[in-house]
């Protein structure tokens, strides 16, 4: 099927396939990112409150001059903001200079305490949604949708039971090496479109030069990152949110191409033999959020400290850790984290036995003093 320039929401909005993402674009980088994008050609611009640049964003959409009307405008309720849903809005309006929102997402299903430490668990996230359906019930000029991010299958499933008010978006990472292809499914049943996040698989991604991407890429004289980005634009029902601070690239991340049946299938392949998010939703405090490659993940940390950690973890974690055993390998290797929040992983750096996995783990890690298998355990 070819791919699309917009997909419709359950709203009737129409919203634009490609998005610019603006997730770690920095002070001083973004305003012009956004302005530049918006004068060549995006037509839709994602960013957050956690991405502390809303302000930054709004610098932009202001400099290029294009009409608000003529662009579509997504941002996101903060983890720590599930208590004072109407000023977050009020707030982010506020931030990005605009009248109104063509999309608002609960970034989490994962409330948290101010500081962004840990969970609140105190909260639960269907009375956030609820709040949040009352604000846009009652705010049709400040909100023309409102939608969800990282909510799983049963997670939209109790959403789905106690709401009136079906999410128009689910926005989660979608790669070749996480691919969630009953969670896309659910969602297309459902008449909730999903927005993919991280199609290149983030900063310093491995998918950039994977051989199946590139051969690909060499097929239509594109870059990698278009085929990444097309493998989204070429789901029914998908649209996708790139990322570039660059402006060649912010360009050329427009080339979207049809992608033959066979050439999605070899790219969603990859899943299988290499999988790694980029976002583990363990960061929130609240465990895997119903996500079963986390929840593996979690049995297999498990394993390794009922197998091989005992009293003694590993603290002071080297650069790259590769644990391999029978026919799987372990990966980790030390980048920044998100919002600077710990992991929470803690292993020993030998073999892990009896792993019932095949799949290829990449973990970001850092470190941390107070590393313990409780850690683990909450994950
Ligand atoms: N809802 C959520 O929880 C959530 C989570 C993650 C992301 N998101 C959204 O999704 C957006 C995209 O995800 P992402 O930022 O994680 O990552 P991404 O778009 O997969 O990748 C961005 C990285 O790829 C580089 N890049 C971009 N175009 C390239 C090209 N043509 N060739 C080579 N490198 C290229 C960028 O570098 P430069 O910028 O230096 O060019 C940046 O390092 C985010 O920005 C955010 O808006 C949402």
């Amino acid at each position: 099927m070819p791919a699309s320039k917009s997909v419709k929401l359950n709203t009737g909005a129409e919203m634009p396939t490609i998005g610019l993402g603006t997730w770690k674009s920095g002070t001083g980088e973004v305003a012009h990112a956004v302005e530049f994008a918006l004068k060549n050609g995006y037509k839709h611009i994602d960013t957050a409150t956690a991405y502390e640049n809303e302000a930054e964003v709004g610098q932009g959409i202001k400099a290029s001059g294009v009409p608000r009307d003529s662009f579509f405008l997504t941002t996101k309720l903060n983890n720590n903001d599930h208590l004072r849903v109407e000023e977050a809005l009020d707030f982010s309006l506020k931030a990005l200079g605009t009248d109104y929102l063509d999309l608002w997402l609960m970034h989490w299903p994962a409330p948290m305490v101010q500081d962004l430490s840990g969970p609140d668990r105190s909260i639960d996230w269907l009375d956030t949604w609820k709040k949040m359906v009352e604000v846009y019930k009652e705010n049709p000029g400040k909100l023309k949708a409102i939608g969800v991010s990282n909510f799983c299958i049963d997670w939209l499933k109790r959403l789905l039971e106690n709401s009136d008010v079906v999410p128009a978006v689910n926005q989660i990472e979608l790669h070749p090496s996480c691919t969630q292809e009953e969670l896309v499914e659910f969602c297309r049943q459902k008449g909730i479109v999903v927005t993919a996040y991280s199609p290149l698989g983030s900063n310093d991604s491995p998918l950039l030069s994977n051989e199946i991407a590139k051969k690909i890429a060499g097929k239509y004289n594109v870059h990698p990152a278009n085929v990444l980005i097309s493998l989204q634009a070429n789901k029914p029902g998908v649209n996708v949110l790139s990322k570039s601070v660059t402006n060649s690239r912010i360009i050329s991340n427009l080339n979207v191409i049809n992608l033959t049946d066979e050439e999605i299938k070899e790219l969603q392949d990859i899943d299988k033999t290499n999988h790694f998010r980029v976002c583990h939703p363990n960061w929130t405090g609240w465990g895997s959020l119903g996500f079963s490659d986390c929840e593996m993940l979690r049995a297999i940390i498990q394993k390794a400290i009922e197998s091989v950690i005992h009293a003694h973890i590993l603290i002071s974690l080297p650069s790259e850790i590769k644990i391999e055993g029978d026919g799987y390998v372990l990966h980790a290797s030390r980048k920044p984290w998100l919002y600077g929040q710990k992991l929470n992983l803690a292993w020993g750096n030998q073999p892990i036995r009896a792993c019932p996995d095949k799949w290829t783990f990449v973990f970001e890690l850092v470190d941390d003093d107070k590393a313990t298998p409780r850690h683990a355990e909450g994950l």
